[in-house]
């Protein structure tokens, strides 16, 4: 396949034309369950990857400036540990955090390339062109794809290789499949790779809640924001000012849920697929699950997929974790 940006920065898409497909086998497939659901990554095009950065910002949203502190703590001894020539980021989005990690290689004399791989096209350019204006000599490989499809594209390690699963993402998978997911990772990372994990914690479920349910109403746009894809996408017509954000933490599973909620009695036909839907008043869409992590959840996972815990980075507050792991040797 033909990279749509090449030199320093190579950018490469996995998401043909046919892929739009994927969107429509999600919907087809979600929106005639019992109980629907629509998969996150549809959350996530140019509007909503803006919206996620606004969702960042926000007072109640603790994740993302947490983790940013435990990395500007613990980069320097991360890259001491690991020898890490490359940075491979799942789910990279403005790769705003990642500059710690890629700072504290350039430091220590060991930065080679960053290979950002996201959903969204046009965060995977921005953060191409701006990383590798920031530091000079770094190269860049971008992947557009999906992380639980598109692995296999990765280019050849440099070197040890680090990579990097930011922003509590990994909680955003169902547990079965997460260890799916982290039995692939290990296949990646090689004998001399590490994981740096990023998981938000078990808490209050007071503070978990408020951050999904921020005050300014940016979560609440940001859920909305899928039926408009569907709309754009597939001709659909939902009326999307008639659905409501649900985010409510479920104490038994220890994840914070999320839904849209149809405020009443609706018909909703998505054209593309032929499909007529009903949603009666009250009836709910689950768009996102959030799993929130003890250590304990979290070795579990690890070891299910055959890795080890280097070592654990937490805040004061214990609020958020950044774990280094790497495949158990056998
Ligand atoms: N790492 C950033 C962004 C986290 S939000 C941070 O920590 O703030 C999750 C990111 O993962 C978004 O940029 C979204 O576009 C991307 N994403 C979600 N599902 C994905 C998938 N299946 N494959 C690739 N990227 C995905
Ligand atoms: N990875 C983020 C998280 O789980 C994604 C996220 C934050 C999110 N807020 C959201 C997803 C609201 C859906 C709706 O914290």
């Amino acid at each position: 396949m033909e990279p749509i940006l090449e030199g320093a920065v190579e950018v490469h898409s996995h998401l043909g034309p046919g892929d739009e497909r994927s969107l429509a086998d999600d919907v087809l497939d979600g929106l005639t369950r019992p109980f629907k659901e629509l998969p996150a990554k549809h959350l996530y095009d140019a509007r909503g990857s803006e919206l996620f950065d606004a969702i960042c910002e926000q007072p109640e949203y603790y994740p993302t400036r947490t983790e940013r502190l435990i990395l500007e703590a613990c980069a320097e001894d991360v890259v001491a540990r690991t020898g890490a020539v490359e940075l491979v980021e799942l789910g990279s989005g403005a790769a705003t955090k990642t500059r710690v990690l890629l700072t504290a290689m350039a430091a220590a004399g060991t930065l080679d390339r960053y290979v950002p791989v996201d959903v969204s096209e046009s965060t995977v350019l921005a953060c191409a062109e701006t990383l590798v204006g920031a530091y000079p000599g770094l190269r860049v490989h971008g992947l557009v794809g999906d992380f639980e499809r598109h692995l296999g594209h990765l280019p050849r390690p440099t070197g040890p290789r680090l990579i990097a699963f930011l922003g509590g993402t990994v909680g955003n998978f169902p547990p079965g499949s997460r260890r799916r997911f982290l039995r692939g990772l290990a296949k990646v990372l090689g004998g001399d790779g590490h994981l740096l994990l990023g998981t938000d914690l078990v808490k209050d479920p007071a503070v978990i809640e408020a951050a999904y349910n921020d005050a300014a109403g940016i979560t609440a746009q940001f859920n909305r924001n899928v039926l408009q894809v569907v709309n754009r996408e597939l001709h659909a017509d939902f009326d999307v000012g008639a659905f409501e954000h649900v985010a409510f933490f479920d104490r038994r599973r220890q994840w914070i849920e999320m839904r849209l909620r149809a405020t009443e009695l609706q018909h909703v036909r998505v054209a593309d697929l032929g499909l007529g839907l009903d949603f009666s008043a009250r009836e709910e869409i689950r768009t996102e699950i959030s799993a929130k992590f003890t250590r304990k959840r979290l070795e579990g996972d690890l070891a299910a997929a055959g890795l080890e815990l280097v070592e654990l980075f937490t805040d004061p507050g214990d609020l958020f974790a950044v774990s280094l792991s790497r495949v158990r040797p056998r």
